[in-house]
């Protein structure tokens, strides 16, 4: 959907009613504990700013922190959602970051973003500008900004040096990709075999990536001839962790470096004695959430990463991930779609 934030606060303007959203008073599978609910705002105060939400997608950290398995968890009951877009409609009287009709997104996890309307306080909200298409916008917060720290912050990289990933065709993946191309850089991509590979390749070249192959050919020892083209990476990023973050500690150049996100197989990280001792890798992680409360005080980084990321997509060089969008009351098709494997596209929840 792209929509103007002109058009989409006029189009929002019309809906009446009241607002509701997806709460859950106990942790649990998202299908069984989240309800859709009439719910009360709390009072706006002088700093809230009220907030009539657009649309917002459903991560794998918001089925997490349903479950109860997330690192932060908020006091229940609670909305879900951590990510998406909104429209200020009415502002406290100390609020001077943000007017009505301003486009706004979280500045910081366990917001609440699945509901139709939302107070929030200025300091939780980071204003958009308006020309993002709103796909882009209900979708940068998390992904893209942590596909850019990972790519800025752990290894000097240059024009032609390569980085190695696995899901690379997650939200994040398919971030890293572009955000890589945007600086020159090569990647290697690996995900998962499935019976519409070639489309998926061809997806995932379409927005940059260099060579795109499976998990299984990744152990292969032809691999090597990758590198007869591009140099070895000095960076791999770890969304998956079991055996292939081990097979990409394999490929990483002396001293490379793996920086762990994300464990979609649920395995721990096994490393080779030998990549430890004689090739010096190192392994880290990263938490966009970390980093954003780290930077909370001083959001001159924050606010950077995020003009950057607005110019990478107003030059097209980023673009949102593979949406399939789903109207609020049909919450429960966009769940099992989160959750399944294969799917490929990003639940977003139209409010
Ligand atoms: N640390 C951080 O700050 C941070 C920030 C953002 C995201 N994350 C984490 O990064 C991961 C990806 O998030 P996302 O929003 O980008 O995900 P997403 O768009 O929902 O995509 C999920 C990805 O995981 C893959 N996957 C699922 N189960 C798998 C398995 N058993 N083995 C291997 N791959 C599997 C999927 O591949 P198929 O298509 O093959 O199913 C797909 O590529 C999640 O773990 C998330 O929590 C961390």
């Amino acid at each position: 959907m792209r929509l103007a934030v002109g058009a989409a606060f006029r189009a929002m303007s019309a809906v009446q009613g009241r607002p509701r959203g997806l709460v859950y008073e106990k942790h649990g599978e998202p299908a069984q504990v989240l309800q859709l609910k009439d719910i009360n705002l709390p009072e706006m105060g002088a700093s809230g700013v009220h907030v009539r939400m657009l649309a917002a997608p459903v991560n794998p950290s918001d089925i997490n922190m349903i479950q109860g398995s997330y690192a932060v968890l908020p006091d229940l009951p609670a909305v879900g959602g951590n990510e998406g877009v909104g429209l200020v409609v009415q502002i406290g009287s100390n609020v001077t970051s943000l007017k009505p009709g301003d486009l706004v997104i979280p500045a910081d996890a366990g917001l609440g973003t699945w509901q139709t309307e939302a107070v929030f306080g200025e300091e939780k909200l980071l204003k958009m500008p308006p020309d993002i298409p709103l796909m882009c916008a209900a979708t940068l917060s998390v992904n893209p900004c942590t596909a850019f720290r990972m790519l800025s912050d752990f290894k000097t990289l240059k024009p032609g040096d390569s980085v190695i990933q696995n899901a690379a065709n997650s939200g994040v993946g398919q971030a890293v990709i572009q955000i890589a191309a945007a600086k020159g850089l090569k990647t290697i991509n690996v995900v998962r075999d499935r019976p519409n590979l070639q489309e998926l390749v061809d997806r995932l070249k379409s927005l940059g990536a260099d060579h795109v192959l499976t998990e299984e050919a990744l152990r292969k020892p032809e691999v090597k001839d990758l590198f007869q083209e591009i140099p070895k990476p000095l960076l791999a990023l770890n969304g998956v962790g079991g055996k292939s973050a081990t097979e990409m500690l394999r490929l990483l150049q002396h001293k490379g470096t793996m920086v762990t996100y994300g464990g979609m197989s649920k395995q721990p990280v096994t490393v080779p004695v030998s990549a430890l001792i004689f090739k010096d890798v190192k392994l880290c992680g990263f938490w966009m959430t970390q980093w954003k409360r780290d930077n909370a005080q001083n959001k001159e980084e924050l606010n950077g990463m995020i003009t950057d990321l607005c110019t990478l997509i107003r030059k097209g060089q980023l673009t949102a991930p593979a949406c399939q969008e789903v109207p609020l009351v049909d919450y429960q098709l966009a769940l099992k779609a989160s959750m399944a494997p294969y799917v490929s596209a990003k639940q977003i929840l139209l409010m």
